[in-house]
């Protein structure tokens, strides 16, 4: 029998029959069916189909060891946030809201001593970030890893600063205290815009929409026995926190940077005063709940 527009689907799925892992055959099932529901949807010429295809190409060539188009392309297109949001439906409702990974997670963190900076140039607004992780009881988790990597005043990652910023720059790996408690010092991040010099930005430029997002820092809190959590804090006051580019702004997640005039503090964490200072409250689900 001919291929045909009717009958596409089917010729696709009976190729699939024999799949032996179940939810593989049930992911192409379901892929087969949306790719052809769109393709009758759109009915794109052959040069446009060429169009897309070189489209997915110059995303995969556009990343390296430092670089992610193909999640950049899944941010802006909300379906990184689906994933996020199905997965958290999944998880219990009392423990810390997740959001995107980002593109940015590419270098390992230095490890860092609780209460030290992950800034070392000082060019920003000095700011405090402290916590705690705890279980959804309030039980301390002690010994949770918290691994955070920021943007600078600049809206830059180190990754991307062309040098300006060492590896490592804004990143940091912290181990809770015996009571769960963490702390180090930054300075405030910016907005900045996702990459737009490749074809992601090409796309939103195409399409009129703006490639920024709030200030944030991002966060991975994990420890044996409970769920790791992917998320940000958002800086309570910055722009486009209603607007953001890839979707995955929580209401929950977003804190008062406060500035903070306290001469001792500032000694303390050798800070100059008066600084910013923010909270976050981790709470991880235990992991057979
Ligand atoms: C980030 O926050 O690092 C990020 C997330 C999604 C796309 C680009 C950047
Ligand atoms: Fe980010």
């Amino acid at each position: 029998m001919d291929f045909s527009e009717k009958d596409s689907v089917d010729a696709v799925l009976a190729s699939f029959a024999d799949t032996p892992d179940p939810r593989l055959h049930e992911v192409m099932e379901s892929l087969v069916r949306h790719l052809h529901g769109f393709l009758r949807d759109v009915r794109p010429s052959i040069a446009e189909w060429e169009q897309g295809i070189e489209f997915l190409t110059a995303i995969g060539q556009k990343c390296d060891e430092h670089r992610q188009e193909y999640i950049l392309f899944s941010d802006v297109l909300g379906a990184s946030m689906l994933v996020e949001t199905m997965e958290a439906e999944r998880q219990a409702q009392d423990a810390t809201a997740s959001t995107v990974l980002g593109p940015f997670h590419v270098v390992a963190s230095p490890e860092r001593a609780l209460g030290d900076s992950v800034d070392s140039l000082g060019t920003g607004e000095a700011c405090l970030i402290e916590g705690s992780v705890a279980a959804p009881d309030g039980t301390p988790v002690p010994g949770a890893r918290i691994d955070v990597w920021q943007a600078d005043e600049q809206g830059s990652y180190d990754v991307e600063s062309g040098g300006r910023q060492p590896l490592g720059n804004g990143r940091g790996l912290f181990t809770a205290d015996d009571e769960g408690r963490f702390w180090f010092s930054s300075i405030v991040p910016s907005h900045y815009p996702i990459p737009t010099d490749g074809p992601v930005g090409a796309l939103l430029r195409a399409t009129k929409r703006h490639p920024y997002r709030p200030a944030h820092v991002h966060f991975i809190v994990e420890a044996p026995g409970y769920v790791p959590v992917t998320t940000h804090v958002f800086v309570e006051g910055s722009e486009y926190l209603d607007s953001d580019a890839v979707f995955a702004v929580k209401q929950s997640l977003v804190r008062d940077f406060a500035t903070v005039d306290d001469a001792g503090a500032a000694a303390r964490h050798d800070l100059p005063n008066p600084f910013r200072r923010a909270r976050f409250d981790v709470v991880l689900q235990p992991a057979s709940s």
